[in-house]
């Protein structure tokens, strides 16, 4: 396809999902606009900032700017008139005190984009939604739109993951398209052809399955964390190792061996909000059994913040106030300055609120944890936490911690006492030199 024949693309939302999608897209060679209602966003995308941690992804945003294929915009009737397919890619956070989805970007988007809708175009949505909510958007855009008939829309989830979203937005494992037209269809064969060149499997489909893919997808991963999880939870009970018992499992390929990782379990913007808006919306359509374990896969994961507070707890002798602790971690995962549904972060607040003194270290999510957390104390490295604390607690496996050096460390805490909440580090190495070292379902 010649550049004059590519579909010009716009992505509304330029948060993980929009910034990325718009930055890797330009970078395949199509010509786009992305565009967002946060002005301070726009600015710093304009001059080349990330406004996030995501490895590779400066280094493509300043190429492809100097390309002069990525504009950015607040603009959505310059959005409309470059547009032939708009990407929705705004947030989809849960309703606060409900389990609920909150759609009101999404809504937002579309109200602000139809407007300015005048010709034959195509809205394809990539944010994460319950589904019903694309039949609901179809009937708002064929109301809003001057074009009316002649905009169509499509759905096609997003599955990056964050740390490795330029990867995995350029050499997914699949595509989904959720779409109601042949013409829909050869849009989106169009806006993805140099990804589908490369082999990438593709499942064409209605928009109902598509939305509920996405939601599937995240809640079977949620279930298999949760799974190895539970069993930590027998482990505990029966002296059992929960790491050799993951690791025998994962041998087994049906099983395998990824998102099997015992610990502090799951966080993040994503699966934690994803199953709860999932069995929200099953319980509305009347199928709230069907997924009634999402319950449980919650409730399991929950359990790991203060099962691990617990472990803290056993081994200062019963009492957390007064304590000197030492957290490493704040991200919900390493490679990434999220600290949206923090596990750690949630386990380091609650040992503050119960009286101890708590210091937090993390490589790139501290100007985050600061900010939304300005009671915890933060220090400059794991070394600078570290010094006179009384147990320090690995909350997210950053490759900088698991370099830790035992010795090295022994020489600045008060107590050698150690909690692995992420099971990162070698317990044998860490015993051996004079740690005492614990881990949820390790004996
Ligand atoms: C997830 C999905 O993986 C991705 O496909 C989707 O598009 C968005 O949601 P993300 O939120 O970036 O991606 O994080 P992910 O790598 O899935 O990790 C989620 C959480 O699970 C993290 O807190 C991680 O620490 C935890 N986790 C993961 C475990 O506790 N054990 C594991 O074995 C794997």
């Amino acid at each position: 396809m010649s550049q004059a024949e590519l579909p010009r693309l716009t992505v509304i939302g330029t948060g993980y999902l929009g910034a990325t999608h718009a930055i890797c897209m330009a970078s395949l060679g199509y010509d786009v606009v992305g565009l967002d209602v946060d002005d301070r966003k726009i600015q710093k995308l304009r001059s080349g900032e990330v406004p996030f941690f995501e490895p590779g992804l400066p280094e493509l945003l300043a190429k492809t700017l100097e390309s002069g294929r990525l504009r950015f915009t607040t603009s959505y009737a310059e959005a409309a008139e470059h547009g032939d397919i708009h990407f929705i890619c705004v947030g989809t956070p849960q309703q606060p005190g409900l389990d609920a989805c909150d759609l009101s970007y999404v809504e937002a988007a579309v109200r602000g984009l139809a407007p300015h809708l005048t010709r034959h175009c195509l809205v394809a949505g990539k944010s994460t939604v319950p589904v019903g909510t694309a039949s609901h958007l179809l009937g708002l855009l064929r109301e809003l739109a001057p074009a009316g008939e002649e905009v169509e829309l499509a759905w096609n989830p997003e599955f990056l993951r964050e740390g490795f979203a330029v990867d995995d937005t350029l050499r997914p494992d699949r595509l989904v398209f959720g779409v109601a037209s042949d013409w829909a269809r050869e849009r989106l064969t169009a806006a993805f052809q140099p990804i589908l060149d490369l082999g990438t499997p593709t499942v064409v489909t209605d928009l109902a399955t598509a939305e509920l893919v996405k939601m599937a997808a995240n809640s079977f991963l949620a279930t298999k964390i949760s799974y190895i999880n539970a069993m930590a939870e027998v482990c505990e009970a029966t002296g059992a190792d929960v790491r050799d018992l993951a690791q025998a499992l994962a041998y087994d390929d049906r099983i395998g061996g990824r998102f099997l990782q015992p610990g502090l379990g799951f966080g993040g913007g994503c699966l934690p909000k994803d199953i709860r808006a999932f069995a929200h919306r099953a319980e509305e359509i009347g199928v709230g059994q069907a997924v009634s374990f999402l319950r449980e896969v919650d409730a399991i994961n929950r359990r790991r913040r203060s099962r691990t507070i617990d472990l803290v707890r056993e081994l200062l002798g019963g009492r957390l106030d007064g304590a000197r602790i030492a957290c490493l971690g704040a991200a919900f995962k390493p490679n990434s300055d999220d600290i949206r549904d923090a596990p750690a972060l949630d386990v380091a607040r609650t040992m503050h609120g119960l009286g101890a003194t708590v210091r937090v270290y993390d490589p790139a999510a501290l100007d985050n944890a600061r900010r939304m957390y300005p009671e915890l104390r933060y220090g400059t490295s794991a070394m600078d936490v570290a010094r006179d604390a009384d147990v320090v607690v690995l909350l997210t496996e950053w490759a900088e911690f698991r370099q830790i050096d035992p010795t090295v460390l022994a020489q600045v805490v008060r107590r050698t006492r150690i909690v692995d909440g992420r099971h990162a580090l070698d317990a044998d190495v860490w015993r051996s030199a004079g740690w005492e070292y614990r881990a949820l379902g390790r004996p």
